[in-house]
């Protein structure tokens, strides 16, 4: 999988490709991952990118021109169009299931951040096939929006993570939040492990692990709920009592 991010502050992004696992991705090939700085393809003297918005109104906005051309400079050579991302507070709000959808359907993901108060639109309708958001809230530029997007798709590439068991029972996955988890030591200041999860019986500690996601995302997201499907019957008890003590 192939990500290319275009910014204006490659230096915000560089702790984060270069630790743990998405370092070790890249270093195995499995994912390249490159920032493009759009400083770069400013046309004049003081490499300025960003001017006034017209019509007025605060802040500076970042110029169509430079943007386009950063672009074309990584898709100009290809005999595909990359899909173009740009992080945005108007965009879908980001979610399990689209990145899932995003590792699934693309082999090369352009993200665009923008920064100050924005890009002009011209650049969003030149280039931009998808607007994504973090959530409701407005962050000074899309570079942290970017790296949680590449990273909420690297790991759900093959090979990216050790074990892809490590994600199919995780938050999310299947519409419920994750059971809770201990490990060494089995005491910590008097608070025990689950005993179930101490007896090696695989079938009880599933069903056990099964029971606790539900709860937990009654408890914690209870809206999740709404478009739960439960799995058989064992599911449907459980939820069925939950709802009954919650009446
Ligand atoms: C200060 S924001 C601009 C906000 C814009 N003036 C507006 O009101 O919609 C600067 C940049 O940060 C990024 N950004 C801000 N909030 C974001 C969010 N919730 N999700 C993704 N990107 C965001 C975008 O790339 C945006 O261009």
């Amino acid at each position: 999988m192939r990500f290319d991010i275009l910014t204006l502050f490659p230096e915000m992004l560089s702790a984060f490709l270069n630790a743990s696992i998405i370092k070790r991705a890249q270093e195995k090939g499995i994912l390249t991952i490159q920032t493009t700085n759009i400083r770069d393809f400013a046309e004049n003297k003081h490499n300025r990118v960003d001017d006034a918005p017209f019509g007025g109104g605060m802040g500076m906005l970042m110029q169509a021109g430079p943007i386009v051309r950063a672009y074309e400079s990584i898709a100009g050579g290809l005999e595909y169009k990359p899909h173009v991302i740009y992080l945005s507070p108007q965009g879908t709000p980001f979610c399990q299931s689209r990145a899932k959808e995003l590792a699934d359907d693309y082999q090369h993901l352009v993200l665009l951040c923008g920064h100050y108060e924005g890009i002009d639109q011209r650049a969003i309708d030149s280039i931009v096939d998808e607007e994504i958001s973090l959530g409701d809230f407005v962050l000074t530029g899309g570079e942290i929006a970017a790296a949680a997007v590449v990273d909420a798709v690297s790991r759900l590439i093959p090979g990216v993570l050790s074990d892809e068991e490590c994600y199919l029972e995780e938050s999310h996955s299947k519409g419920l939040l994750e059971y809770p988890q201990y490990t060494r030591p089995r005491d910590f200041r008097g608070m025990t492990v689950p005993e179930v999860l101490l007896n090696g019986n695989h079938a009880e500690i599933a069903k056990w692990k099964r029971e606790q996601a539900i709860r937990i995302t009654f408890q914690k997201r209870p809206e999740l709920l709404k478009n739960y499907c439960p799995q058989d019957s064992f599911e449907k008890k459980i939820l069925d009592s939950l709802n009954k003590e919650n009446e």
